[in-house]
This record gives C-alpha cells, sequence and structure tokens, in this order.
C-alpha cells in the first residue's frame, strides 16, 4: 500500500531578535506579563522590504529539497499555508515556484487559508495526492511575515507581543515501507466565531458580518465611491479594523477541548495511545496551551516539543519549524510515531500521525 512520507525538512528564521524587553520600549507591556500568559521569550522579525513569507518559505524550501535528495525542477505540486502573504493575490504558492527557479508548468501551485492550522490541512491535502499516485514530490511549505501586519502600539499589544516571523517546510514523497509514513490526518472546522481571532480587513465584506464582528455597523461604505472597495473605508482604518482582532480567553478555552480530541481522534483510529507518542509537536499557539494540553493528555516533557519561547507564534509555520529543530537536535529518529497537532482561527483544527 503506498503511503505518503516526509523525506526533507528545512527551516528558516529570520536573524533579528526582538526580546519581550524591545517590545516594552514601543508599547506599555513587560517581559513578566508577556512570559506568564503567553512562555514568549523572544520572538524573530524579518528584515522589512528585503524579506517575505516568499522568501523565508524559499530559504526552508531550498533546505527540504536538499534534504529530500532532490532538486526543484523534480517538485510536481507546491502547497503554500500562510495567512500573511506577500499579496492578497496571486497566492505565494506561484512567487515560491518563481523563487525557486522552477520554469516547468506541469506542477500546480495551492495556497493555503487556514491559519494556525494551514500546515495540518496541507499536510492532509498533501497526504491524499501523493497516495492516490498523483503527484510524487510535494513541497508543503508554512511561512509568516507577522511582523508586517501587527498594531505595535498599546491598542494591538494583546495580539502583537504573541506572533513572529519564520517558515519551516517539507517535501512529501510516497513510500512503500512498513513502518514510515503519515497514518491519517483528522481535520475539522466550526465557522460559529469566525471572528473570534480574525484580521478582517481588506476583505470583501462590505460590513456584511458587521453584527458578527461586535463593532458599529457604520464602517463608512459609500455607493460608488472607488475607495469603498475590498481595500475599505477611511472609517475602517480609524477603527483599527486593518489589524488582526482576538478575544483571548475565548481562544484558550476552546484550544484546551479541541486539541486533545482531535488527537485522541487520531490515535483511536490508528489502534494506538498517547503513551505510543514518542514525539508530540503541537501548533506553538502559547505555552500555557501546550503545558494544559501536554497534562490533560498525561504526556511526559520528553514526549512533548515546545520552541515557542524562543520563536514566539508563527502560525502556520510552527509546527514546521518545531518538527525541524526537534529532528535536528536527535529528539525524532526513523520508527518513531510523531503526532501534530493545531487549532486555530476559523476556527479550523487538525492533528496528523505519522512514522517518522
Ligand atoms: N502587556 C501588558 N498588558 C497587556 C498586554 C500586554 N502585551 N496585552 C493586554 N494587556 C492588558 C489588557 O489591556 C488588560 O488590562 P486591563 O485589565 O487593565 O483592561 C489585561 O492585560 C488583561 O487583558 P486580557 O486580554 O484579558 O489578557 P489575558 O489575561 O486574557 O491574556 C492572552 C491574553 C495571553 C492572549 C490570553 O488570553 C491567552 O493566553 N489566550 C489564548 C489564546 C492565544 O494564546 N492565542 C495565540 C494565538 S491564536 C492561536 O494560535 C490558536
Amino acid at each position: 500500500m503506498i503511503k505518503s512520507k516526509i523525506a526533507g525538512i528545512g527551516r528558516y528564521l529570520p536573524k533579528t531578535i526582538v526580546t519581550n524587553d524591545d517590545l516594552s520600549k514601543v508599547m506599555d507591556t513587560s517581559d513578566e506579563w508577556i512570559r506568564e500568559r503567553t512562555g514568549i521569550q523572544e520572538r524573530r522579525h524579518a528584515i522589512k522590504h528585503k524579506e517575505t513569507s516568499t522568501t523565508m518559505g524559499t530559504a526552508a524550501a531550498k533546505i527540504a529539497i536538499e534534504r529530500a535528495g532532490i532538486t526543484a525542477e523534480d517538485i510536481d505540486f507546491i502547497i503554500f499555508a500562510t495567512l500573511s502573504p506577500d499579496y492578497y493575490f496571486p497566492g505565494c504558492g506561484v512567487l515560491l515556484q518563481r523563487e525557486l527557479g522552477i520554469t516547468k508548468t506541469e506542477i500546480g501551485a495551492l495556497d493555503i487559508r487556514n491559519q494556525c492550522s494551514g500546515f495540518i490541512y496541507g499536510l492532509s491535502v498533501a497526504d491524499q495526492f501523493v497516495k492516490s499516485g498523483m503527484y510524487k514530490n510535494v513541497l508543503l511549505v508554512g511561512a509568516e511575515m507577522h511582523s508586517m501586519g501587527m498594531d505595535f502600539s498599546n491598542k494591538g499589544r494583546n495580539v502583537s507581543v504573541i506572533f513572529g516571523d519564520g517558515a519551516g517546510a517539507v517535501v512529501i514523497q510516497p513510500t512503500q515501507e512498513e513502518n514510515k509514513g503519515v497514518l491519517n490526518t483528522k481535520l475539522h472546522s466550526d465557522g460559529t466565531y469566525a471572528e473570534k481571532l480574525a484580521f478582517i480587513s481588506p476583505g470583501s465584506h462590505g460590513g456584511y458580518h458587521a453584527d458578527k464582528m461586535g463593532a458599529d455597523t457604520d464602517f463608512g461604505f459609500e455607493k460608488d465611491k472607488p475607495f469603498a472597495s475590498i481595500f475599505g473605508t477611511q472609517k475602517m482604518l480609524d477603527d483599527d479594523h486593518f489589524f488582526p482582532d482576538m478575544e483571548g480567553k475565548f481562544v484558550f478555552k476552546l484550544a484546551v477541548t479541541k486539541f486533545p480530541e482531535v488527537i485522541n481522534e487520531g490515535l483511536k483510529d490508528a489502534e494506538l495511545t498517547t503513551a505510543d507518542i514518542d514525539m508530540f509537536i503541537p501548533h506553538q499557539a502559547n505555552l500555557r496551551i501546550s503545558q494544559f494540553v501536554q497534562k490533560s493528555m498525561g504526556l511526559r516533557d520528553d514526549q512533548v516539543y515546545n520552541n515557542i519561547m524562543k520563536y514566539g507564534n508563527t502560525t502556520a509555520a510552527s509546527i514546521p519549524i518545531a518538527m525541524c529543530e526537534a529532528w535536528e537536535q536527535g529528539k525524532i529518529k526513523d520508527g518513531d510515531l510523531v503526532c501534530l497537532a493545531a487549532f486555530g482561527s476559523g476556527f479550523t483544527w487538525g492533528s496528523a500521525l505519522l512514522r517518522w
């Protein structure tokens, strides 16, 4: 039976380290406040106007491609997960194709907009394509440049202290080896609370969901005014609708419920238990969320990998960055049972179980 496996993995973190003390110079916050609630000590910020989600994704992809023992020309499908794309459109998939110098047009490029669970969704899509025999070398990238889209004033401090920039990538190939490859992926969504963790503009909503946004219903749209388009209105700019918004406590409560649920679903399906997990890599949302999940699932410290302390929350990039780092440190070995899980905006969540 054909399964899909991770044949190569890479990561890229920008060089600039931004500590909690650095942030406290531009907003009213403190190292103590951030560490206590999120576990984050520092994060990376990319070089503005020189680095983008695509360039960081490309750097990670080159390493993954080399480690898979192939060249960029061998890639037959690209999946790019990000919530911070270079352009409103086209997506980063084709930009990455160009950056990698892939000129052949027989390949496809797909962009995934599933925020924190983007990598798990991408892995699930790649798994189906590879298992069906349609593609042999799928490049899956998660990359984020949050530092370009955050409000670093006091108004945005509950969000901007959490997120960081970076990228991770994997090459997915078919395998017939018995003790290797993706065992299953589980995906879920619930749009009821879409606005609880959202970046609503620019967009085509034109104020349509205003009651759900918990906002003033007058967004200042004026008929036939060119500015009253997906790019929004002056009023929306003034009201800060161009930054991410999060109801932190609501997100926390749902995340710590959905993580264990979806992990157990995958384990049950594979007839395995938490004791069988060699390495659990949660989406690096918040160290407190990861610790809560670890405790409720009865996992030991050596079964869980966290690096949010160093990089903050890098959304779609957090799982491949953490998985790559754990593997580089020898914490994931051949044959190990690796469990990945994510929860995020949408809400969407999912898990993946794989034999390394
Ligand atoms: N520094 C200092 N004070 C702050 C900061 C900051 N960076 N941000 C907010 N505050 C203040 C608020 O203004 C508020 O002050 P007030 O009481 O005078 O009004 C106070 O701190 C409490 O604000 P809350 O927003 O209620 O902060 P909370 O204690 O809920 O902590 C946090 C916020 C850390 C986000 C928390 O809700 C949480 O852990 N949520 C989980 C969600 C999460 O981590 N999401 C990550 C991204 S989403 C994902 O990946 C799934």
